[in-house]
């Protein structure tokens, strides 16, 4: 039997609140309204606009008209782009594409913003089919879902479903004649949808992979590390990179290194202990290459497995870099030594924030206690982003250098793009 499923858009893949409300916001602030609070910015999502404006806000119509022009204005440049997609719906479409299920989408925001947000986010590859309402006037779900179906495909014969978070996305299936997964993690409730009577509940997304590919293999995840000397600003830019992440629906685990599980933890704590100032050179490697194959088996290996993104705090580069440049064991020990830790998981994409050694030492100037390796001297770091430098030339492909001396606001620019284009390449 042929396998189809149409989506709904808002509320099933993606989530739309934050430029719904921005919009909102900025209509009211043009227009000279008062700035709606989170109860009144809540009912905005689901009815048309200009009717929640009139009902919610107290405009007459030619007011209402005026904010639905503004909220526009801002809508289709920003406001589509603040919208966030549902984490694991990704693996949720690459699951179904491995199976053999054809993807629709059936929306009822407009056609070609709708196109621009799929985009946007990089999902338009898993999608055959796209409908939405064009020009203005609004379309029946009914309609939509029917649009959005491979020609010729027929519920007597084949297995189709819409899935969707609100009763309309129900009734539309209803009318459509195709079966319909009613979804609990979107804007509708479960009395809503079984009330609407959908064929069948779904409360979270990996819910909806058991039910439509029940015993299928996740599809691989995938494992990125960031990488800098100390003051290279490393803590911002992976707070802003794991947002991005998970703004893309991808599943992230953040973890860091040396450390990341409870063992390799407990060990982190005698690693970093600045009191052990007579640790030789050689235990210390070998205690960050303990805690690394620790991490590797029980938390990276079993995550990309799992269909997860990694994002690792450090890793066997910074072994590399610190033990083998810094404490000058030597490249080629330091990997000899990380051989059997790493046992070839490494990196998909490393970000290495790159700054010279003395603007990172101003930088960290102000913090106030330094541990033990941080006191190690100035040459120790000399040395250390030497090491970089020599891997970096050593793996271009994997390494994405970022220039570390320009604003946090521009640095997790470029960072955000080249880590999203590698990780949806590999998808
Ligand atoms: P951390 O608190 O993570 O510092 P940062 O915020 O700069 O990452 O401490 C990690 C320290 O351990 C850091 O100075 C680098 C060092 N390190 C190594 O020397 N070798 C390694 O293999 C790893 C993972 C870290």
């Amino acid at each position: 039997m042929r396998k189809c499923v149409i989506f709904d858009l808002d509320g099933t893949l993606t989530r739309s609140e934050e430029g719904i409300w921005n919009c909102v916001r900025y209509a009211a602030e043009k227009l000279g309204f008062p700035e709606p609070d989170a109860p009144t910015l809540r009912k905005f999502i689901g009815p048309p606009l200009g009717y929640s404006f009139r009902e919610y806000m107290g405009m007459d119509d030619e007011m209402a008209q005026k904010a639905v022009e503004a909220y526009r204005e801002r809508y289709n440049v920003t406001g589509l782009f603040e919208n966030r997609v549902f984490p694991g719906i990704r693996r949720l479409l690459r699951t179904l594409k491995q199976e053999g299920w054809y993807i629709g989408i059936a929306t009822g925001k407009p056609q070609r913003t709708s196109e621009r947000v799929v985009a946007h986010f990089g999902l338009d590859k898993f999608v055959e089919k796209l409908c939405g309402p064009v020009a203005d006037h609004r379309a029946d779900k009914i309609d939509l879902i029917r649009g959005a179906l491979p020609k010729g495909w027929d519920a007597a014969t084949d297995d189709i479903w819409m899935v969707g978070d609100r009763k309309f996305d129900v009734e539309g299936a209803i009318g459509a004649g195709v079966k319909s997964i009613g979804v609990g993690y979107g804007y509708g409730s479960e009395e809503e949808l079984r009330q609407a009577g959908c064929t069948h509940y779904c409360p979270t997304v990996q819910d909806v992979i058991d039910f439509l590919c029940p015993g299928a293999t996740p599809p691989k995840g995938a494992f990125l590390s960031i990488e800098g000397l100390d003051g290279s600003g490393k803590g911002t830019q992976l707070r802003l990179l794991c947002d991005v992440i998970d703004r893309y629906g991808f599943e992230l685990v953040q973890t860091r290194e040396p450390g990341g599980c409870p063992i390799s933890e407990k060990l982190r704590e005698i690693i970093l202990d600045k009191n052990n100032t007579d640790m030789d050179d050689v235990t210390e490697a070998l205690l960050y290459a303990a805690a690394r194959a620790q991490h590797v088996r029980q938390i990276i290996r079993p995550a990309i497995a799992a269909g997860q993104v990694v994002l690792c705090d450090r890793f066997v580069d910074s072994s590399v870099a610190y033990q083998g440049g810094g404490r000058q064991l030597g490249v080629q020990r330091v990997m000899d030594i990380n051989a059997p830790a790493v046992d070839g998981t490494l990196p998909l994409a490393t970000v290495y924030l790159d700054i010279d050694h003395e603007t990172a030492l101003r930088r960290r100037a102000a913090a106030t206690e330094l541990d033990r390796l941080e006191l190690a001297g100035d040459s120790f770091h000399t040395r250390t982003e030497a090491g970089y430098r020599e891997l970096i030339r050593h793996d271009p492909e994997r390494f994405i250098v970022v220039d570390a001396t320009k604003t946090p606001q521009e640095i997790g620019t470029e960072v955000a793009e080249k880590v999203l284009a590698r990780l949806m390449e590999a998808e």
